[in-house]
């Protein structure tokens, strides 16, 4: 395909140090890579460093980051008081294997916020988190299987990947779709484990809880569906899920591991749902590794020590208080205000991308809610993951075409097209963004009109 070939030559002949680097890496690493959500061809930037909202290339390009490692950092790099909490604690030791003053401090600042936290437990990823919330769900209620969304992600482990890519001929019907593996490496027996739940879809979702409820430890719900699509759920079909929980005898568990950036109490709060466990990671580290993990003390109680049998959980880096300075040092940061900041901005970029497709006559939107967005080539509703797909799939390379062109003009976004604000960045920042994406669709129209002319206005 031209447009995907004149993509990757214009990106190469910008960025030739990056591309010298990652020669070296394809030695050491299978495709250069040691981390697929960081990976897109023809490969990633090095990057040299970064303050703010400003990252520094190999090839010495400056670059905005609305990427934010996929919405950790969200007070941008380098933020002064987490460098200096983080120095103090460095220097006074990293690892102690014994509690420390600041474990408090954020469990403190956590429990306060967020509805649903009576008791919590640390982490090192948010794949731990959302793991220990399963293990809890299925000692607390002595049942086994899980139920999760299609499309939704939930860490680096089978059960939280499961059905991810909703592919058409292999997903089955909407009412009730199939548990299907991602890659070679699921076995049977997760398959089996998992019931698949179509998103927003509160009917639906009733109807499959009541009907595998004498087997469902958990229902497992991101607020927003967030690595495909960030398509927001509505209130209407988290409710539908705690009600159908809260019938039936399962825990209801909100994965807020990217929604956490929302609000001062996370999407909970925002709806007014309060979820038995919810998942926490990404921004309550304060850009260091972390996750956390909680909710009712009545279901925390199975991780008791005293319990005769208490779920194990122990993992050497959980709770180490590095991370536990930068987290406390970053969120004690933010505040309604912070947020309300981060939230609006975020509408505009939403509203601008929205503008820069429709001046430029390409079909095309911005999804998403508060300080998060994700760019589809489509201007038909999207409501799940099925739909965000279809889109993706249609538009082929042009994704592509519109991150690298982005990347171009110093404007850093997943591949996938997901931006999020940080507290550094303000208007003039947003508007670095939507000018980019005009001048890059601008660029890519004559493309679009030969090789996807449907894409069109
Ligand atoms: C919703 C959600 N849950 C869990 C995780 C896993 O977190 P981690 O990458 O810290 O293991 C992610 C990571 O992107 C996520 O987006």
């Amino acid at each position: 395909m031209g447009l995907r070939r004149n993509a990757f030559a214009a990106y190469e002949a910008w960025a030739p140090e990056s591309g010298r680097l990652i020669e070296e890496a394809r030695r050491y690493f299978p495709g250069g890579d040691t981390r697929m959500s960081a990976h897109f061809a023809p490969y990633p930037l090095f990057i040299e460093s970064a303050s703010g909202c400003r990252m520094r290339d190999a090839d010495g390009h400056e670059i905005v980051d609305f990427m934010n490692n996929f919405t950790s950092l969200i007070l941008g790099h380098a933020n002064p008081a987490v460098v200096d909490a983080v120095s103090t604690q460095i220097a006074t030791g990293s690892a102690y294997a014994a509690p420390t003053r600041n474990q408090l401090d954020l469990a403190r600042l956590l429990t306060e916020r967020v509805p649903s936290l009576e008791q919590l437990r640390f982490t090192s990823s948010g794949t731990e988190a959302t793991l220990m919330t399963l293990r809890c769900a299925r000692a607390a209620t002595g049942k086994q299987r899980i139920m999760k969304m299609e499309g939704g992600y939930h860490g680096s482990y089978e059960l939280a990947e499961v059905s991810l890519a909703p592919v058409p001929g292999l997903c089955g019907p909407l009412e009730s779709p199939n548990a299907v593996p991602i890659d070679a490496s699921f076995p049977d027996s997760v398959l089996n484990d998992a019931v698949i739940c179509p998103y927003n879809q509160p009917e639906l979702a009733r109807a499959l809880i009541a009907r595998h409820a004498d087997e469902l430890a958990a229902v497992i719900v991101e607020p927003i569906l967030g690595s495909t699509g960030m398509i927001p759920a509505t209130t209407e079909f988290l409710l539908a899920l705690r009600e159908a929980c809260s019938a039936h005898g399962v825990v209801l568990i909100f994965d807020e591991v990217i929604t956490l950036r929302l609000g001062d109490g996370g999407a909970q709060a925002l709806h007014g749902i309060t979820p038995d466990l919810t998942a926490m990671g990404k921004i309550i580290g304060g850009g260091l590794p972390i996750g956390a993990f909680g909710g009712r003390e009545e279901l925390m109680r199975v991780f008791h020590p005293d319990e005769e049998r208490p779920v194990m959980h122990a993992s050497t880096f959980s709770g180490n208080p590095v991370s536990m300075a930068a987290g406390a040092a970053a969120m004690g940061q933010l505040d309604p205000q912070r947020f309300e900041q981060l939230n609006g901005l975020g509408a505009t970029l939403r509203e601008g991308v929205d503008a820069a497709f429709r001046v430029n006559g390409i079909r095309g939107q911005a999804t998403g809610a508060g300080s998060l967005a994700n760019l589809h080539l489509t201007d038909a509703p999207l409501r799940d993951a099925r739909d965000s797909l279809a889109a993706a799939t249609r538009a082929g390379s042009i994704v592509q075409a519109v991150h690298l062109g982005m990347l171009r003009r110093g404007i850093a976004s997943a591949g996938r097209l997901m931006y999020c604000i940080s507290t550094p960045m303000g208007a003039a920042e947003v508007e670095l963004a939507v000018d980019a994406l005009d001048d890059c669709l601008r660029e890519l129209r004559p493309e679009i009109e030969r090789e996807k002319p449907e894409l069109l206005l």
